[in-house]
């Protein structure tokens, strides 16, 4: 590493920030943990004592404000979002922010405009990006749209005769979330924090998924919702691509979340849980890659790795939560979401202008689709991207 490590202030310690960006943003020889700034004492505290925060704070504006800070995590609920990226951007002074950008389309805009014209670095939590088998799987499918090596058994049947179809090759994708609502905080029901519930705070995550695969862009969403827990939506794109995504919070831990197959050119791209990348149908390229694994309790478990291996330890894991009553037990080998990688890599968009992680005008359009799900939900009918 060549240059200077940034120097971060967290605004908002809580689950997710203690949990990711906290620890990695202490362990990275690329940051600072400068300052946590929190309203709950019991958060700053342990962001002190675990991990080694150099100032605790509870005032916001005096944090941004600060000489010494270089850089913000804005990790508060969406509750609040604009005016600290609002003062941010009159310091010049780059934010990573979680994800939902904001919880109003008004709110989407309003912060569009300030940090386009403020020019400074700026990303959006939407961490899957960064992560090394979601990284490999789009590289492999773009590539393989982009420049098709097919494989010399596919089945041409009909050959020179073939007749010519428009969506010929054209590429769709299906994401599968499978999630367990029990596991849910009180604050996702409250509805001056999280209006529009997972429809937009997890929907984000998978609407940025899906235009960052198809490398297109949205343009009409057709979405129907059980009421908060079950959601089905279809995505289609500027070049006929479509995008399907299942959202179902009656699932369970005991079995991987989050499922991707991208399709096309007669081709399949599958990314399992982060856990396992696989492929089929294009040349040369390798028929599965197996991932590290982070926080692993059970390294001598399901050596093969992949999500066979994670299938493994994941049932002993949860044998000892059942001995020892104690649910938190079922977490082991958990898979790289990029958390870690994300904080990096801006970092190295702040100081070394490397391309941008995942910037503002990318995070409006997967939130512009989100928006257009939750209206097509409510109003039982297709909406145009062009109507949000
Ligand atoms: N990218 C991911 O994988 C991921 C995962 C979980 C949550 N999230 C997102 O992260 C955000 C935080 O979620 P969480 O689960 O950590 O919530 P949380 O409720 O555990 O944490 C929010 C924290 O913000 C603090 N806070 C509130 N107002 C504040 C203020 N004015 N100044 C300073 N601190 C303030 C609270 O005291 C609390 O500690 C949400 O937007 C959520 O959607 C992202």
């Amino acid at each position: 590493m060549s240059f200077k490590p940034v120097n971060f202030a967290v605004i908002g310690c809580g689950a997710l920030a203690r949990q990711a960006h906290i620890p990695n943003i202490a362990n990275s020889e690329k940051t600072v943990l400068h300052t946590c700034c929190d309203l709950a004492d019991e958060a700053l505290a342990e962001c002190r004592d675990i991990y080694g925060a150099l100032h605790l704070a509870k005032d916001w504006h005096a944090v941004v404000a600060d000489p010494e800070v270089e850089a913000i995590c804005l990790a508060t609920t969406e509750k609040l979002r604009l005016p600290v990226i609002e003062l941010a951007m009159q310091y010049k002074k780059p934010v990573y922010v979680e994800k939902p950008l904001a919880r109003t389309l008004d709110e989407v805009y309003a912060i569009q405009k300030i940090v386009n014209s403020a020019s400074v670095p700026f990303c959006v939590g939407h961490n899957r990006r960064s992560s090394p088998a979601m990284i490999d799987a789009r590289r492999i499918f773009r590539c393989h749209m982009e420049h098709p090596q097919l494989c010399a058994w596919r089945w041409d049947r009909e050959g020179d005769t073939r007749p010519k179809r428009r969506d010929d090759g054209v590429a769709a994708l299906s994401c599968r979330i499978n999630d367990d609502w029990y596991s849910w905080k009180s604050w996702v029901f409250d509805k001056e924090q999280a209006p529009h519930g997972p429809m937009l705070f997890e929907m984000t995550h998978f609407t940025d998924i899906c235009n960052w695969f198809l490398a297109s862009d949205p343009v009409e969403v057709v979405a129907m919702e059980t009421g908060m827990l079950n959601h089905a939506i279809i995505v289609k794109y500027a070049g006929g691509e479509i995008a399907t995504l299942m959202l179902c919070g009656n699932g369970t831990f005991g079995y991987p979340k989050e499922l991707y197959e991208a399709f096309g050119n007669g081709a399949a791209v599958v990314c399992d849980h982060m856990c396992e990348v696989r492929t089929a149908g294009i040349a040369d390229a390798p028929p599965r890659i197996a991932y590290p694994f982070l926080k692993d309790r059970h390294p001598g478990v399901g050596v093969q790795g992949g999500i066979s291996g994670w299938l493994e330890k994941r049932a002993v894991a949860c044998k000892e939560a059942v001995a020892t009553k104690n649910p938190m037990l079922q977490f082991t080998a958990e898979p790289d979401k990029g958390h870690a990688r994300a904080i990096d890599c801006f970092v190295d968009e702040i100081r070394k202008n490397s391309p941008t992680v995942c910037g503002v005008d990318d995070a409006v359009k997967a939130t512009r689709v989100a928006f257009a799900a939750i209206k097509s939900a409510a109003e039982h009918r297709p909406v145009r991207l062009d109507e949000i």
